[in-house]
Parts: C-alpha cells; sequence; structure tokens
C-alpha cells in the first residue's frame, strides 16, 4: 500500500501551546503514595520524593500537572493538605474509597512541580464545597501576603506566592459517581459564582469550566452549552476527557477511535461557537482536553480491592504496542485542532494508568505510551501544519473510511526543524509514502524513530522493561524536495528533517 502527503509552510493550523503535553497527577492509588513520594525509597530526596522517577518525568517535559484530581478533589478540603505534616488528618477518600494520609498536600505539591520544572493546574472542590473555600484556597496559594490566608501560607515555610495560574472549576460535575453531582444550571451557577471570586483575588489566573466527562454521556453538547451560557465571559476553557479501550479485541476498531475524539474536539468547538454567536461575544473559547488515555485493562482487577487501604494499586493498567499506537493517533487528533485546544493532560502520569510505573521499595520503568507522549512532548513544539493526505482506507465494526496513515505535522521556524508524527494503522502491511516538502529545500533527514512490536499486545514490565523501546529506521531518503519513506505495519514514526 502507498500514501500521499502535501506539507505547506502556508497550511498553518495554529500555534501549538506546549501545555497541550501536560499530565495529570491525581490523590489515587499509588499516583502519589508510592509513585512520585516514597520517603523510604533508597532514591527518595530530602522531602521524600523519589528522583528516579522524578528523572522519567523530565525526559517526558512535562510543562504542566493537573492536581489534585479527577473525582478525589469533589471530597477534598484542602486546608487537609497544609501545615506541620505531623498534624495532618487522615480522611475516607469516597471518590476511591480508600484513606487519605494527607502528607502531600498543596505546598508539597508545588515544590514538587517545581523539581520537575512543570506548572501545576489546581483544580476547586465543587462538589461539596463552593464558591468561599475556593477563594481561600487561591488566597492562600495566590496572594502574596498581609492576610489571613497568604499569611498562613507564609507560616508554614512558603514566603513567595505560588502564582497557580490555571485552575479547574471542579471536576466531571456531569457524573453520577461524582461527589456532589449537579445538573449543568446546578453547576454554571456555582461555576461562575466561583469564577467570580477567584478572578476578584487574582485577576491574572486562567479558569476551566467542566464540560462533559465523555462524548458518550446522555447530557453531551446540551451540558457544555448549558454550562457555557451561565460561564461564557468568565472561564477561558471548557474541558473534557475521553478513556478507550479495546475491549472485544478488536485491534482495527480500536486504532479507528482517535475518530471519535476528531468529532468530539470539533462538537465542542462548535458548541462553543454557537455560544459565541449567541451572545455577540468576542472571546472565542479555547479547549482544555485534560484526561485522555486508554484505560481498561485495570477494571477487572479493580472490582476485587478491598476498601479502605492506604495508596493501594489501583486503576494500574499494564499497557501494550497497540495502546502505545491509539495514544499516538490522539495526540495526532489534539495536534490537528492546535488552534483550539491549548491544554491537554495525558491522564494520569505515575502508575496509575500511566506512562511511568513503579515498584515499590523498587525500580521504575517507561510503560509502552511513554514514547509517542515523550516525542510529541520534545518535537512537537512549534506550529501544526495541516497536511493533505491521500491514504488508503479501511472500514471497522464502528467506524467507516478510516485512513490507514494518521499523521500530522509541526513546523518550528526557530529551529528550522520539520517533524512528521505518523502511525501505520495496518495490521498486516508496511506504508509506503510520499510526502511532498519541496518547499524545504535544503533540509535533510534528521532521524527516523520508530516504535513497533511483532506482538500488538507486547508490554513493558518490571521483569521486562525494555521490550517495546523506540529504534532508529534507516530507510527515510529526500529527494528533489520529496521524502520517501516507508512505515512498517502498526507502528508509530517520528521522522525530523532540518
Ligand atoms: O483519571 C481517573 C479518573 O477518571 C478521574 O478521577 C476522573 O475525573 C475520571 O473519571
Amino acid at each position: 500500500p502507498k500514501a500521499k502527503m502535501i506539507v505547506d509552510k502556508e497550511f498553518v493550523i495554529g500555534a501549538i501551546d506546549p501545555r497541550l503535553y501536560g499530565s495529570f497527577i491525581e490523590h489515587v492509588g499509588r499516583a502519589v503514595y508510592g509513585g512520585i513520594y516514597e520517603p523510604g525509597h533508597p532514591d527518595a530526596d530530602e522531602q521524600g520524593f523519589r528522583k528516579d522517577v522524578t528523572a522519567l518525568i523530565k525526559e517526558l517535559s512535562v510543562p504542566i500537572v493537573r492536581y489534585p484530581g479527577g473525582n478525589f478533589v469533589s471530597g477534598y478540603n484542602w486546608e487537609d493538605g497544609v501545615g506541620p505534616v505531623a498534624e495532618r488528618k487522615r480522611r475516607l477518600d469516597l471518590a476511591w474509597a480508600a484513606v487519605e494520609t494527607n502528607e502531600v498536600g498543596t505546598n508539597e505539591f508545588a515544590a514538587w512541580a517545581n523539581k520537575i520544572g512543570a506548572e501545576v493546574m489546581m483544580a476547586v472542590n465543587l462538589g461539596t464545597r463552593g464558591p468561599a473555600e475556593a477563594r481561600d484556597l487561591i488566597e492562600y496559594c495566590n496572594h502574596p501576603k498581609g492576610t489571613y490566608w497568604s499569611d498562613l501560607r507564609r507560616s508554614h515555610g512558603y514566603e513567595a506566592p505560588h502564582n497557580f495560574k490555571v485552575w479547574c472549576l471542579g471536576n466531571e460535575m456531569d457524573g453520577t459517581w461524582q461527589i456532589g453531582h449537579k445538573t449543568a444550571d446546578e453547576y454554571g451557577r456555582t461555576a461562575v459564582e466561583t469564577a467570580k471570586l477567584m478572578k476578584w483575588v487574582d485577576p491574572t489566573i486562567e479558569l476551566v469550566a467542566c464540560g462533559s466527562s465523555s462524548r458518550g454521556m446522555p447530557t453531551f453538547a446540551e451540558w457544555e452549552a448549558t454550562v457555557l451560557d451561565h460561564t461564557y465571559e468568565h472561564v477561558d476553557y471548557i474541558s473534557l476527557h475521553t478513556y478507550y479501550g479495546n475491549r472485544s479485541n478488536d485491534t482495527a476498531n480500536f486504532l479507528a477511535k482517535s475518530l471519535d475524539m476528531d468529532d468530539y474536539i470539533h462538537s465542542v468547538i462548535a458548541t462553543c461557537d454557537y455560544m459565541k454567536a449567541k451572545k455577540r461575544s468576542k472571546k472565542q473559547m479555547m479547549l482544555s482536553f485534560d484526561e485522555w488515555n486508554v484505560w481498561y485493562h485495570s477494571a477487572a482487577a479493580d472490582k476485587q480491592l478491598e476498601r479502605w487501604t492506604i495508596a493501594p494499586a489501583q486503576i494500574e493498567d499494564i499497557y501494550t504496542m497497540e495502546d502505545a499506537l491509539l495514544v499516538g493517533c490522539m495526540i495526532i487528533s489534539m495536534l490537528k485542532r492546535a488552534d483550539r485546544v491549548k491544554i491537554g493532560c495525558l491522564a494520569q502520569l505515575v502508575n496509575v494508568i500511566a506512562p511511568i510505573m513503579t515498584a515499590n521499595n523498587g525500580a521504575s520503568w517507561r510503560q509502552t505510551i511513554f514514547y509517542p507522549y515523550m516525542h510529541a512532548s520534545i518535537y512537537g513544539r512549534g506550529v501544526s501544519l495541516k497536511p493533505v493526505i491521500r491514504s488508503p482506507k479501511y472500514d471497522s465494526k464502528e467506524y467507516t473510511d478510516v485512513p490507514t496513515l494518521e499523521s500530522a505535522i509541526v513546523f518550528n521556524e526557530e529551529s528550522e526543524t520539520l517533524t512528521i508524527f505518523a502511525v501505520n494503522r495496518d495490521l498486516a502491511d508496511d506504508l509506503d509514502v510520499e510526502v511532498d516538502v519541496r518547499q524545504f529545500a535544503g533540509y535533510r533527514v534528521v532521524e527516523h524513530i520508530i516504535l513497533d512490536n511483532p506482538d500488538p499486545k507486547a508490554r513493558n514490565t518490571l521483569s521486562d522493561p525494555l521490550r517495546v523501546t523506540p529504534r532508529s529506521g534507516g530507510g527515510s531518503e529526500l529527494k528533489d524536495g520529496c521524502l520517501h519513506t516507508r512505515l512498517p505495519k502498526l507502528s508509530w514514526n517520528v521522522i525530523r528533517l532540518g
């Protein structure tokens, strides 16, 4: 099979916000305790954070990390997590049926984020709490000094304000599983009143309103419209969340699921723009895809989980080669709308549906999905260009006309590099691709990175952590303004020209 692409410098979709490559740490399972933080571990630093994990996260160049939830935030009293650690209260976490020790809270997390060089994307509790507590929290975090909450922070050893810039107004408030679940009107009203107070405390912040917790929710689209009707002029982003799985073991259909993500993004943009029209607003609403990933492997194990333990091994998906391909396709899906999707958070970062795994008191390693995420984060900075693609297509159980070739192009003018991210969805055959890059005279192929494996179910584990790793492909050739390359069957590819 053969495919063709045309790449043109003028076909600009939009500037890629580096925050598209964000991630997420929730107080759930072993994400915090036993993940980023394990004081007894031989590699722990003076604050108890695991240096091996920090080093792996640095490889990913994560610009922003959402915290502290997720479902957890909807029952969280942030005051429980500040002040002397010895005095902190243990609480039942009703979201995950676990015990929260509160050893790590807002200040420790801010210090950790600093170590990995990331911004914090804070979430406030709009489940059991409301505008007043959100106002107190932002005053504690962002106000310099001279008031009760800001001086309390200083007395806790954090003289300088954290200045968290991006804040989520609750989490998945449309879901019945959410602590303090609300109707769209109830949430919209609470969100706008919270937004007002928070921006009065710190007008420099940006706010994310909760969209639907997935495109499959019965209230999807109507929820977005109603919430934005209440909040449009007071918030900056609406959130999107999605997780895909391959429960029926149908790889061709599974790999096509990013088409659902494409449609989801387009539908939310359309709903935002409808509200812009209705309000005669000059403002363009942006999208925060602040939870996305593959999630299904751990579902059965989680049903057996004992309740009320500390940091149980919960939602720990062990990812396969094919999962890495879908993750690559999902990144491409966001790059295709880089003009509107400004924040993305791979959910999550360590142990819990994560690119990085740890053994308690043991090693840490990279899952298969680590690689497409890392490549995109490192090489996917610049502007997203819209390629014209002619690709063979196939039909699967749920999707028609699925292109075998999925691709996004990133041009970085400053470093004069052109990066082609490409997935070959074909289960059986390599794909020959011709890319017209005649505007990029003088460029040469810097490298062609390939992630593939003869077994689509291959995984990286504690005993075999390097089974799926990228390799260097030698076959790409640039001749007379045309790149000739071959993408192996079921592969993720990064072709860098410069
Ligand atoms: O990321 C895991 C969970 O998925 C989050 O807590 C919740 O927001 C979503 O349902």
